[in-house]
C-alpha cells in the first residue's frame, strides 16, 4: 500500500494564465497534446495519483476552460482568478476548497502536462514522511526563467529564487523548480496567507513558502523529476516538443504490451489508444481519440483512424480511412481507399477497395464490392443502409439509403438501388446492355469506301 493511502488530498490546478506566446484564439491549456487537452492531461494525471478532490483556477470569463473541468472532472471545482497577482494569489484563490481540511495539498499548473501520476505520488509520500513542503526539482543545461532552488550547506532546501531576483551566482544554478508542489494541508493556508509582494515582479510567489516554513523549522523537501517530465508549454513549439515526448511515451507503452509498430517515430497514437496484443501497426499511421485496436489486428500503412473499435484479427488499409463511430467486428477487413463512419461492419465481413460507407450495419460475412457508395446524405438528412449477413454487393453499386439489402441478397454490379431488396433475391438497377453484331466494323469501314 502506498504511504499516500489513507491521507485526503486536494489538486489545485493553475490554469489561469493567458498563454499570449500561443498566438491563439483559444486558451492555452486547451491546446491539445496526443489529442487531449493539457487540462485534461493534467486532471488524469492527478486522478491517477488517488488524489479524489480538486479544484481549477482559471481566469475570468474563461467557459470554454470551465466545460473541460467538467467534461474531464465532474467533481472538480472552478475558481476565478479576477487579477493575475502571481502563483501563490491563484493558489488562495481556492482557498474555501484547502479550508475543508486536506491531508496533502497538490499544486500543479495546467500547462505542465507531462507529468506522470507517480511523481505526484512521489511528493505525496514526502509528506506522509513529515515534510510540510515538498518541492519538484530538476536539473536542466538551460535553466535560463526557471526559479532555482538554493540548497543550504547541510543539502537542505532553503528558498527558492526567480530568474528576476536572482544574483549572478544564483543564476548559474543548474536545480531548478519545476513549479509543482506538495503541501502539508493543515499549514497550507496559515503559510500561503504570510506570502507577500516584495519582489522583481511584484507578485505572490508561491516559491516563497519555503522560505517561510524553513523559519518555521518545518521540512522541507525537494523531490527530483525528469526534465523531460517537467516541461511547461508556453508556445507552439514547446507545445511540438511535448507532443513528441509524450508519442515517445505511448509508443513505448504500446510495444510494452505487445504491439509491434515497424517504424514507432511514424505511428501517432492519442492519449487514450487502446490497443491488444500481437497488433501490427506498419508505417505511417495516425490514431486520433477514441480508438481501440483488438489483439491480432493489423493496420496497414497510411491509415488515418478516429473514433473507431476494431476486433481481433481485422485488417485495415493502406491508405484506409476510419472516422467517427466506425466499428469493425473481428476478421473484417477494410482495405485501400476505404472511408467508414457512423458504420457497424460483423465479423467478417470485407470492403475491399474504393469505397464510402455511412451511418450504415453490415452484416457478418457480407462482402462489399470496389466503389460501392452509401448515398447516405440528401443535404439535408443522414440516412441509414442496411446490409444483410452473407450478401453481395456488386462493384461500382450506389445503395441510396434510407434502404435494406436483406440477408444473402445479391446487388448486381453498377447498380444504383433505391428501394430495399429481399433476403436472398438479385437486384440489378442499371441500363440493360444492347448488342448489335457486325456494328463496329460496319462503322470502321463506312468512310473508306466513301474515299
Ligand atoms: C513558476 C515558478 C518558478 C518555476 C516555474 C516552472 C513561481 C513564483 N515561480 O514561474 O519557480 O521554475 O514556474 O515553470 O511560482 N498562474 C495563475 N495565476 C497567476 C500566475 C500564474 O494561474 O496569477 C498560473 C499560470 O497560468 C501557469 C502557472 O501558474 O500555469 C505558472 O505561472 P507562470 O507565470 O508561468 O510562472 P513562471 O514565471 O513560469
Ligand atoms: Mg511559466
Amino acid at each position: 500500500m502506498s504511504p499516500s493511502a489513507n491521507r485526503d488530498a486536494l489538486a489545485i490546478v493553475l490554469a489561469a494564465g493567458e498563454g499570449t506566446r500561443m498566438k491563439s484564439s483559444k486558451p492555452k491549456v486547451l491546446h491539445e497534446i496526443a489529442g487531449r487537452s493539457m487540462l485534461a492531461h493534467v486532471l488524469a494525471s492527478v486522478a491517477g495519483a488517488d488524489i479524489r478532490s480538486a479544484a481549477v483556477v482559471l481566469g475570468p470569463g474563461r467557459d470554454d476552460v470551465r466545460r473541460e473541468v467538467a467534461a474531464h472532472s465532474g467533481e472538480a471545482a472552478c475558481f476565478v482568478q479576477e487579477e493575475r497577482l502571481g502563483t501563490a494569489h491563484a493558489v488562495l484563490v481556492a482557498d474555501e476548497a484547502i479550508v475543508r481540511g486536506f491531508d496533502d495539498i497538490l499544486v500543479l499548473f495546467a500547462d505542465t502536462p507531462l507529468v506522470a501520476s507517480g511523481t505526484l505520488l512521489a511528493l505525496r509520500a514526502a509528506l506522509a514522511e513529515g515534510a510540510a513542503v515538498a518541492v519538484l526539482g530538476f536539473e536542466t543545461q538551460d535553466p535560463f526563467g526557471y526559479g532555482r532552488l538554493l540548497v543550504d550547506g547541510a543539502g537542505a532546501l532553503a528558498g527558492i529564487r526567480e530568474e528576476k531576483d536572482a544574483s549572478e551566482s544564483e543564476r548559474a544554478i543548474t536545480l531548478c523548480n519545476a513549479g509543482l508542489m506538495a503541501i502539508d494541508g493543515r499549514k497550507a493556508l496559515e503559510l500561503l496567507r504570510r506570502i507577500d509582494d516584495r519582489n522583481a515582479k511584484r507578485e505572490f510567489y508561491l516559491t516563497d513558502i519555503v522560505r517561510l516554513a524553513r523559519a518555521e523549522g518545518l521540512s522541507v523537501r525537494v523531490v527530483l523529476g525528469d526534465e523531460r517530465e517537467v516541461m511547461g508549454v508556453n508556445d507552439r513549439a514547446q507545445l511540438a516538443r511535448a507532443e513528441a515526448l509524450l508519442q515517445e511515451r505511448l509508443r513505448a507503452a504500446a510495444m510494452a504490451e505487445g504491439a509491434t509498430l515497424i517504424a514507432p517515430e511514424t505511428v501517432f497514437l492519442s492519449a487514450d489508444t487502446r490497443i491488444g496484443r500481437d497488433v501490427l501497426i506498419e508505417p505511417h499511421v495516425f490514431i486520433g481519440p477514441g480508438v481501440e485496436i483488438g489483439d491480432g489486428a493489423v493496420i496497414h500503412a497510411f491509415s488515418h483512424l478516429e473514433g473507431a473499435t476494431i476486433g481481433p484479427g481485422a485488417s485495415v488499409g493502406p491508405f484506409a480511412r476510419l472516422r467517427p463511430g466506425a466499428s469493425l467486428d473481428a476478421d473484417v477487413k477494410v482495405g485501400n481507399f476505404v472511408e467508414i463512419k457512423a458504420t457497424t461492419l460483423g465479423k467478417g465481413a470485407k470492403v475491399s477497395h474504393l469505397t464510402y460507407l455511412g451511418d450504415a450495419v453490415v452484416g457478418a460475412n457480407a462482402n462489399i464490392g470496389a466503389g460501392t457508395i452509401t448515398c447516405n446524405y440528401d443535404g439535408f438528412l443522414k440516412h441509414r443502409t442496411t446490409i444483410g449477413e452473407g450478401a453481395f454487393i456488386g462493384s461500382n453499386s450506389a445503395l441510396v439509403a434510407p434502404v435494406t439489402v436483406g440477408d444473402r441478397a445479391y446487388v448486381g454490379s453498377g447498380s444504383v438501388i433505391t428501394r430495399d431488396v429481399a433476403p436472398g433475391s438479385l437486384a440489378l438497377a442499371r441500363g440493360v446492355q444492347v448488342e448489335k453484331p457486325g456494328w463496329a466494323t460496319a462503322f470502321r469501314e463506312a468512310p473508306r469506301a466513301k474515299k
